[in-house]
C-alpha cells in the first residue's frame, strides 16, 4: 500500500472511487461523469463511512455544478439545489454527509457569478477531499498516544481509509500506532449483515502488515472477559452535543461489554461528524436497510422464506459507554457537553 490509498477522489473531470462491494474478491475503481451515478453509489454502498461519504457528496456536487446548463445564476442555484437534495437522500444517518453539502451549498451561495461559481465548487470540494485525509492524520496522532505497547485493540465495523478520502478515523489511530513503531495487534467484529470488519478492516490491516483476527460479532464478551482486549476504537456516524454517538449497528452491544469488562472505549471521528445541533442521541436518524442483507450473504438466502426481518444499520451508544472521543482538535473526554462546546467548527 502507498503512503495513503485514496479512496474517494477527482479525477480529471470524473468522480473516482474503490468500488467497496467488491473487496476484498476485487478492486476496482469507478470512474463517474454524471453526479446521479454519485448519488446512487452512495446509496448502494459501493462508497460507505461517514466521511468517505461526505466527500463523495462534496465530489459529487461538484460535478453536478459542472454539467449543470444555466442562463443566470439564479437558475443555476435552483437546479444545484435539486441536485444537492438527491444527495442529501441518499443516506440519513452519517451527519458528514449534510455538512458536506451545506458547505458546497454556502460556497455556491458566497460566489454570485455564473462564471466562476463551477470552479469556484470544484476547489472547494478538493480541499474538502484533501482536507479529509489531513484531518485523519491529526485523529490518528492524537489516538495514537493512548495505545500502549503490546496492546490489542477491538474494532467494530470499518472506519478505516476505505471509509474516508483515505488514512481512516479507529484504523488511523491503529496505522499512526503501527507507524510510531508499536506492536500491537487488532480484532476486528466481522460486522454483520453486510461484514464490514472481515471484508473490508481486515483487507486494509493485512495490506498494511498489522496483525489482525476477525471474530464473529457475538464472540467480542467472550475475548473480552478473557482479557484479549487492552482497548476498543470505533469510528463514528453522528455525535450529538452530549457525546452520544451513532455507528454501526452492534456498536452499542460492544460499548456495554467494554464498561462491564473495564475497558476503554474510544470513539475516533472529525469534528464533522459532531452535530452540533443535536442534543442527545434521540434524534439521530437510524437507518433502516433491505431485509436482503440479513436474510442472504453473497446472494445465498440463508434464512427460511417468510420470516420477518429486521434490520437497522445503525445504533445509539450513550456517552456514558465512551472513554473519550479521538478528533483532530485533540482527545474529548466526559462530560462531553462541555468538551464539545469548547471544539472550534
Ligand atoms: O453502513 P456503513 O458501512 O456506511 O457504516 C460505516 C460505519 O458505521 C463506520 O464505523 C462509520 O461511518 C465511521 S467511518 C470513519
Amino acid at each position: 500500500m502507498t503512503d495513503v490509498m485514496r479512496t474517494v477522489y477527482w479525477d480529471n473531470g470524473a468522480v473516482a472511487m474503490i468500488d467497496q462491494t467488491l473487496i476484498p474478491d476485487d478492486v476496482k475503481i469507478l470512474r463517474f461523469t454524471n453526479y446521479v451515478d454519485v448519488v446512487n453509489s452512495i446509496k448502494v454502498m459501493q462508497i460507505r463511512g461517514a466521511p468517505a461519504i461526505g466527500v463523495a457528496a462534496a465530489l459529487g456536487m461538484a460535478l453536478a455544478a459542472q454539467s449543470i446548463q444555466a442562463d443566470t445564476y439564479e437558475d443555476f442555484m435552483r437546479k444545484f439545489e435539486l441536485a444537492a437534495e438527491e444527495f442529501r437522500i441518499s443516506r440519513p444517518t452519517a451527519v458528514n454527509l449534510f455538512w458536506a453539502v451545506n458547505r458546497m451549498m454556502q460556497i455556491a451561495a458566497s460566489v454570485p457569478s455564473l462564471t466562476d461559481v463551477r470552479q469556484r465548487l470544484l476547489a472547494e470540494a478538493i480541499d474538502i477531499q484533501e482536507e479529509d485525509i489531513a484531518i485523519n492524520k491529526m485523529i490518528g496522532e492524537n489516538g495514537a498516544q493512548l495505545i500502549n505497547q503490546n496492546d490489542t485493540i477491538l474494532t467494530h465495523c470499518n472506519a478505516g481509509a476505505l471509509a474516508a478520502a483515505g488514512y481512516g478515523t479507529a484504523l488511523g489511530v491503529i496505522r499512526a500506532a503501527h507507524e510510531s513503531g508499536k506492536s500491537i495487534k487488532v480484532i476486528a467484529d466481522e460486522t454483520r449483515p453486510r461484514l464490514q470488519g472481515m471484508r473490508l478492516t481486515a483487507w486494509e490491516l493485512v495490506q498494511e502488515g498489522i496483525p489482525v483476527s476477525v471474530i464473529s460479532d457475538n464472540m467480542a464478551a467472550w475475548a473480552m472477559s478473557k482479557g484479549m482486549v487492552n482497548c476498543v476504537i470505533v469510528g463514528a456516524d453522528r455525535i450529538a452535543a452530549n457525546g452520544d454517538t451513532a455507528n454501526k449497528i452492534g456498536t452499542l452491544g460492544v460499548g456495554i461489554l467494554a464498561k462491564t469488562y473495564n475497558i476503554p472505549f474510544y470513539v475516533a471521528a472529525p469534528v464533522s461528524t459532531i452535530d452540533f445541533a443535536l442534543a442527545d442521541g434521540s434524534g439521530i436518524p437510524i437507518e433502516e436497510r433491505s431485509s436482503d442483507e440479513v436474510t442472504h450473504i453473497n446472494g445465498i438466502r440463508i434464512a427460511p422464506e417468510g420470516v420477518g426481518i429486521y434490520n437497522p444499520s445503525f445504533d445509539v451508544t450513550p456517552a456514558e459507554y465512551i472513554s473519550g472521543i479521538i478528533t483532530e482538535q485533540g482527545v474529548l473526554y466526559p462530560p462531553y457537553a462541555i468538551s464539545i462546546g469548547c471544539l472550534k467548527n
